[in-house]
């Protein structure tokens, strides 16, 4: 898998944000809508940084383009501190003009048994806006990609999973305790993500050192979900000097 090192975050969340720049633009002259699969979480926090500047600044558009977020807590109110439609929001979609109608983040608030035919329909919308040109990633300590933990099937789809507990220790801190984090979330498949026509997987810092070796490294594996990306024709691994440290 085609692994680029920057010498620090910024620098790389430029070049990320440059090339979807790019292809938003590109589409647009053809009048093509462009479809973005968008993280949340510390990782792609200069990517939005960025892309709000090209909008503010060298006026990119964002009038044709369409969003996926990968994942949202369940349950959790949209307003809430920790909730991913207040992160987009802040980060992201109240800084450009997207409209409102083409961003789409799974929905913590509905009722459990109206979950499945939910995640369906969101399988159905992705396919219907044409695919996702560029899916942005972050990688979890337990190897997960969106909230697909270790155990994930390669052809798994849009749905409802338990969180690991490595992962609700982790988000403890943003949720004041580990005891108010959710225990499960709606993520995108890792087959849905799989389907992405080209694919960025950032990671920054020397605690996600160990957890890139396995995913770039090791053999390919459901243990850590990040491997299957090795398999896909066009993904690339973007990381800073200090998360790139342990590859051989
Ligand atoms: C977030 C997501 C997660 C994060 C991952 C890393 O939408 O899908 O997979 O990308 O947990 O989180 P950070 O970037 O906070 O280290």
């Amino acid at each position: 898998i085609p692994t680029a090192i920057f010498d620090d975050s910024q620098t790389a969340s430029l070049a990320v944000a440059q090339e979807i720049a790019e292809t938003i633009r590109n589409k647009a002259k053809k009048g093509e809508p462009c479809v973005l699969g968008l993280a949340t979480g510390s990782t792609p926090v200069k990517v939005y940084e960025e892309l709000v500047r090209l909008h503010r600044e060298e006026e990119l558009s964002f009038q044709n383009v369409v969003t996926f977020n990968l994942d949202e807590y369940f349950p959790i109110e949209p307003d809430s501190l920790q909730s991913y439609v207040r992160f987009m929001h802040e980060h992201l979609f109240d800084h450009i003009n997207i409209p409102k109608d083409q961003i789409h983040i799974p929905d913590g608030t509905l009722d459990e048994e109206k979950v499945e035919q939910y995640c369906q329909q969101y399988e159905k919308k992705i396919k219907s806006a044409g695919g996702i040109d560029i899916q942005i990633l972050g990688i979890g300590k337990t190897g997960h990609i969106g909230f697909n933990e270790p155990g994930s099937r390669k052809d798994s789809k849009t749905r409802l999973i338990t969180l690991d507990k490595v992962t609700r220790t982790d988000a403890a801190s943003s949720f004041f305790g580990e005891e108010y984090v959710p225990r499960r979330a709606i993520t995108m498949g890792v087959g849905t993500i799989l389907k992405a026509k080209r694919i960025f997987l950032m990671a920054w810092g020397e605690g996600k050192a160990p957890i890139i070796r396995e995913a770039v490294e090791g053999e390919i594996t459901e243990t850590v979900p990040a491997t299957y990306l090795q398999e896909h024709p066009n993904a690339a691994v973007i990381l800073d000097e200090a998360a790139a440290e342990q590859l051989t």
